[in-house]
């Protein structure tokens, strides 16, 4: 399909040229034995049966008492699901497996280092360890029900263990990601009010033994700047009772869990039966300022929809090995390495490291090992393990049933590789679109029901009915060709209860846009803005183009640009700076920073170099620029915005568009001249653009 408008005015409605993708079907015996076989599935999730036809993801949990109303929209936006109902999430995700699976893996962890045997962790092992450090928590590091503790874990049985051993007392952990700096940890324990830290002294990445405790005393001292004050660190070992930080522990506040654990040996904690609307966890995510949003999602409404999700979407089963290598310190690795997959009575794998260490034939090494059914990662991995292996895949005995992609659009492509080369074309391919903030996927195919087709993800899941809006809130028709705003119609279990300590942000940014009365207490009168652009085609599938906020999507994570710009004007020569994002070959996007330097400093790599570096502290190494360009000033408009489409186009080869109202027009060719002459000459020019990329390029930033 291919359209011809032309841009209306408003930015969402941008005309989208794509080629409609031809479908492909699941193998019959894929059908066979999925989850969700009768298309009657659909029905039960119609319209006119919400909400209770999530009555049908609740039932997949055990209750401590069940809920007398399914959903309560009375302060709206702040829905709650399943009121009145009891239950506690570790018992769920453990102790309710003992009796039939107690033997069986819950957790296979591969570590990186290829000569170290994969550990299986049993329910019973799993309920052991849970249950002690449970008992660490409650009795040593004095938290109760209600209390946040931060976790900077890496990918280990630890962080698993952890998670559910706060789940056990009710207390609410937010996990950083492992790879995130001390400094950007050190933001999030003070915004959640944190007085733990739970880390580790080092874990294994691409070949090295990192030392991630140094990590905790920077996190510990940016916390207190902010005035906050961390009183315990918990150190696991990588290596029980061998430390491998050079970090010296700090008396009376860092404490080896292992040691500490001696003394909790055998220690049973009765799960702490809670409100289905009890917190669980918080996900810091980025947004539109510099300040993280701590997503706070719920217990009983996201573990359902975690469980609901998992089973008819990933159709996991409790015979299968599951296999998400996504890192759990992203809400991907929450839903669905742990809490899906457990709440199932699954197995579900954990690998420590990095998927192209030591070549990139360690995923299929490690598939082939532990008989993997069931496959889950991100088009930049797939794209990473294409470029590096293209043929590797071919040469391990391994049998994907499924497989799943998340995270960033993927292109038709790579889509074909994953499932012709990964999945030897026997395999159903589900590309899940969702969000930090909604707990489990909003747009997929049912993998035995509804037809793949590459760049799609296909309409919205069960129960979820999404519209596309324009500027005005009128809706976007279906094969009309046009994108604007996705956004889903209703509530559902699994979307988050509010940013934490900034509820009317929270209103702001999700409903403001569209709501049609903020004074109804009916949800049609509350959509959700997704903050993503889509198209959706004639037949209902929907096409994620990506963020319509200054957000940038690197390999599938998002970082914020005022996160980037706050970061770079630590650095004390710079005056101003502006986050774009140039198009990369395996990261879907990479971040250029332009600075702009306060007088009287001149321009220097040292510069350049101190910015990347405050970037890299303050956020961490996923975050690193491409490039720093040092500029004498930065395009504007005449009320002082910056103009990043500008400099963005200048990045992207773009061609720069209307500058007539900057006021400083004459800068635009300098800039560019200096920075286009400096990525010929390393051989950096791109690709030519999709329109839908130059369309992005053409709006980022918004500023006019
Ligand atoms: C943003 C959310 C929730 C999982 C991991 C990312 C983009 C996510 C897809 C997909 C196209 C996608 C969107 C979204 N995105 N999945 N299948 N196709 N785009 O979570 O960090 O909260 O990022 O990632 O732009 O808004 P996140």
């Amino acid at each position: 399909m291919t359209t011809g408008q032309q841009p209306q005015g408003s930015e969402a409605q941008i005309a989208v040229h794509w080629r409609e993708e031809g479908y492909f079907y699941p193998p019959a015996k894929f059908i066979g034995q999925a989850n969700a076989a009768d298309p009657a599935i659909r029905d039960r999730f119609a319209e006119d049966k919400f909400p209770e036809c999530f009555k049908e993801y609740a039932d997949l949990l055990s209750w401590d008492s069940y809920w007398h109303t399914t959903l309560d929209t009375s302060n709206p936006p702040f829905w709650k699901w399943f009121v009145g109902g009891r239950l506690n999430a570790s018992f769920n995700c453990v102790d309710r497996h003992l009796a039939r699976a107690g033997n069986k893996a819950a957790l296979i962890w591969v570590p990186e280092p290829e000569t170290d045997d994969p550990q299986a962790i049993t329910y019973r092992e799993l309920y052991r360890r849970v249950n002690e450090f449970a008992a660490l928590l409650r009795d040593f590091a004095q938290l109760k029900t209600g209390d946040r503790v931060t976790f900077h874990l890496p990918m280990v049985p630890e962080l698993p263990v952890s998670m559910l051993a706060c789940a056990r007392l009710g207390v609410v952990h937010s996990e950083v990601f492992g790879g995130f700096s001390g400094g950007a940890c050190g933001d999030r324990i003070a915004d959640s009010g944190s007085r733990v830290l739970v880390t580790m002294d080092g874990y294994f990445r691409g070949g090295e033994l990192v030392d991630h405790k140094a990590k905790a005393d920077e996190a510990v001292a940016t916390a207190r700047e902010l005035g906050a004050e961390v009183d315990k660190v918990l150190v696991w070992r990588r290596h029980p009772g061998r430390y491998a930080s050079k970090s010296p522990m700090v008396e009376g506040r860092d404490f080896f869990v292992d040691e500490v654990l001696a003394d909790f040996r055998g220690s049973l904690v009765e799960p702490v039966s809670l409100p289905a609307e009890a917190p669980l966890f918080l996900m810091y995510t980025s947004g539109t300022t510099a300040r993280p949003k701590g997503c706070q999602h719920s217990t009983g409404g996201y573990l359902a929809y975690v469980a609901g999700t998992s089973k008819y979407y990933q159709d996991i089963h409790p015979e299968d090995t599951y296999w998400c290598m996504a890192d759990i310190g992203w809400i991907t690795g929450h839903s669905y390495i742990v809490y899906g997959p457990l709440a199932l009575g699954t197995t579900s794998v954990l690998y420590e490291g990095a998927p192209n260490y030591p070549d990139a034939g360690r995923p299929w090494r490690i598939a082939e090992r532990l008989g993997v059914t069931i496959f889950h990662t991100a088009p930049t991995a797939i794209r990473m393990l294409r470029k590096l292996g293209p043929a590797e895949p071919a040469k391990y005995d391994i049998h994907f049933k499924h497989m799943t992609t998340v995270g960033e659009p993927i292109e038709p492509d790579v889509w074909r590789w994953y499932h012709e080369s990964v999945g030897k074309g026997d395999a159903v391919v589900v590309d899940t679109w969702w969000q930090t903030e909604n707990g489990g996927f909003l747009g997929a195919t049912l993998p035995a029901l509804e037809p793949m087709k590459p760049g799609s993800c296909g309409p919205g899941v069960l129960g979820i009915y999404p519209v596309i809006n324009d500027e005005n809130g009128d809706v976007v028709a279906a094969g009309s060709g046009k994108a604007g705003n996705i956004c889903i119609r209703n509530p559902w279990p699994g979307i988050f209860q509010t940013i934490w300590g900034q509820p009317e942000r929270f209103v702001q940014i999700y409903y403001e846009k569209y709501c049609r009365n903020p004074d109804s207490t009916d949800w049609r009168d509350w959509p959700y803005f997704a903050g993503d652009g889509a198209v959706q085609a004639a037949d209902g599938y929907f096409r994620i183009l990506g963020r319509v906020d200054d957000v940038i999507n690197v390999a599938g994570h998002r970082l914020g640009t005022k996160e980037l710009e706050s970061a770079s004007i630590t650095v004390e020569e710079i005056a101003e700076a502006a986050a774009v994002p140039v198009l990369d070959e395996l990261r879907g996007r990479a971040v250029e920073m332009y600075v702009a330097l306060k007088p009287g400093f001149t321009p220097s790599t040292d510069i350049e170099q101190k910015v990347a570096k405050a970037i890299e502290t303050h956020i961490g190494k996923i975050a690193r620029p491409m490039h720093v360009w040092i500029v004498a000033d930065m395009p504007k408009t005449r009320s002082g915005k910056i103009m990043r489409r500008v400099i963005a186009a200048i990045s992207n080869f773009q061609q720069v568009g209307d500058t007539t109202t900057l006021s400083n027009p004459e800068i635009v060719d300098d800039i560019r001249h200096h920075v286009q002459a400096e990525k010929v000459a390393r051989g950096e020019t791109p690709r030519e653009l999709t329109p839908q990329e130059a369309e992005e390029i053409k709006s980022f930033g918004h500023a006019e």
